[in-house]
């Protein structure tokens, strides 16, 4: 499990992702509640998003150990040299076993450890702090870290619940991290936030003592995404620049000194609005929510996928990950490959 103690290098070595079957394009929910395509390109620039189906194997484990394994292959590793992993969820299967068990269990059980973190949207981008830690560290030596999420199974495809239905989609994304002898690699700056009490701006009720003071849910809030949008979109355009910005005093370098921008993808618009804060041409910033969707702890390990396997990210690039989500949560992390 563990090399020479002390502070090394961190190496991404490989990445994957997984989707389900079936989509769910904006035509389809003109037929399910009443919006249109028109209206959900404007807002939030999404065209499509996929949608698990647990009898196909496309739960949050099913769709994570597919990515691990496509994770491993590109990494040219073996299960047995996974040393950590750590899936960063909030709709794992069942709250007990955590979905890094099962997914261990599916890939053939490597005996190593495995845990949940929960960060929300934001969960991704604070894993990669914590296992960069771990390995930079000296006690594990290669750690597989997975976002995955399936909120659909939060979601009411109705009129009434057409404000979340139309933003989430399901997928799972892997990274996997190796300890390396060049000390300049791994993360140059990075940062975690919360404001907990804007916890009410995004949240799923299971039971009425959930609901926000003064508020009366009916019982059929419990277990769907409740969301201020007004609201969290005004945290999200006004944060993720100021996010931007710290991260890149912290590490002591200008905009345009990062490679890639890989973001979280709430909404085209917010990220449109980072972009042109910060002067950046369009192939700096990825956006790929018109194919997703909102994929919650997915979304940042599905871009960088489809960054590296299109050779857009690659060793010696300087990447900035960034989220922010339910929470509220905020945070970065910058990185040497
Ligand atoms: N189709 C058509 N109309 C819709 C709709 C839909 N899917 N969803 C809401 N509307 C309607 C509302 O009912 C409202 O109608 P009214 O004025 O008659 O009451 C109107 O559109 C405006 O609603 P509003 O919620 O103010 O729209 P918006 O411009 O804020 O866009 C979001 C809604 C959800 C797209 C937007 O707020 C957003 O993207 N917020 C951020 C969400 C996010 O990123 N969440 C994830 C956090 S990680």
């Amino acid at each position: 499990m563990t090399g020479a103690p002390g502070p090394r290098g961190v190496r991404l070595v490989g990445t994957g992702r997984a989707v389900p079957k079936r989509t769910l394009t904006n035509a389809d929910l003109e037929k399910l509640m009443d919006t249109s395509d028109e209206w959900i390109v404007q807002r939030t620039g999404i065209r499509t998003r996929y949608i698990s189906d647990r009898a196909n194997d496309e739960g949050v484990s099913g769709l994570g150990a597919r990515a691990l394994g496509l994770a491993l292959e590109a990494a040219g590793l073996s299960v047995s040299d996974l040393d950590l992993i750590i899936c960063s969820t909030m709709t794992a299967e069942m709250p007990c076993p955590p979905a890094a068990c099962l997914i261990a269990a599916r890939i053939g059980n490597p005996g190593c450890g495995a845990f949940d973190i929960n960060g929300a949207c934001c969960g991704f981008v604070f894993g990669l702090n914590v296992a960069h830690e771990m390995v930079r560290g000296g006690t594990y030596r290669t750690v597989a870290l997975i976002g995955a999420d399936t909120l659909s199974a939060l979601q009411t495809y109705t009129t009434a619940g057409r404000s979340t239905a139309i933003i989430f989609g399901d997928a799972a994304g892997v990274v996997i991290f190796r300890a390396d002898p060049n000390p300049s690699l791994g993360i140059i700056a990075q940062s975690m936030h919360t404001d907990g009490t804007g916890w009410k701006d995004i949240y799923v009720p299971r039971c009425r003592h959930d609901a926000p003071p003064g508020v009366e849910l009916p019982e059929s809030a419990f277990g769907h995404v409740q969301m201020n949008g007004a609201g969290v979109f005004k945290f999200a355009v006004g944060t993720f620049p100021r996010l931007i910005q710290e991260t890149l005093d912290k590490a002591g370098l200008r905009a345009t000194d990062v490679d890639m921008y890989v973001c979280h993808q709430s909404n085209a618009r917010i990220l449109h609005a980072a972009r042109e804060r910060f002067n950046l041409d369009e192939s700096r910033l990825y956006v790929n929510i018109d194919r997703y969707g909102n994929t919650v702890a997915a979304s940042v390990p599905l871009c960088l996928d489809e960054l590296v396997r299109s050779g857009r990210v690659k060793p010696g690039h300087k990447v900035m990950f960034l989220g922010f989500g339910g929470g509220l949560t905020w945070g970065s992390s910058l990185w040497q490959l």
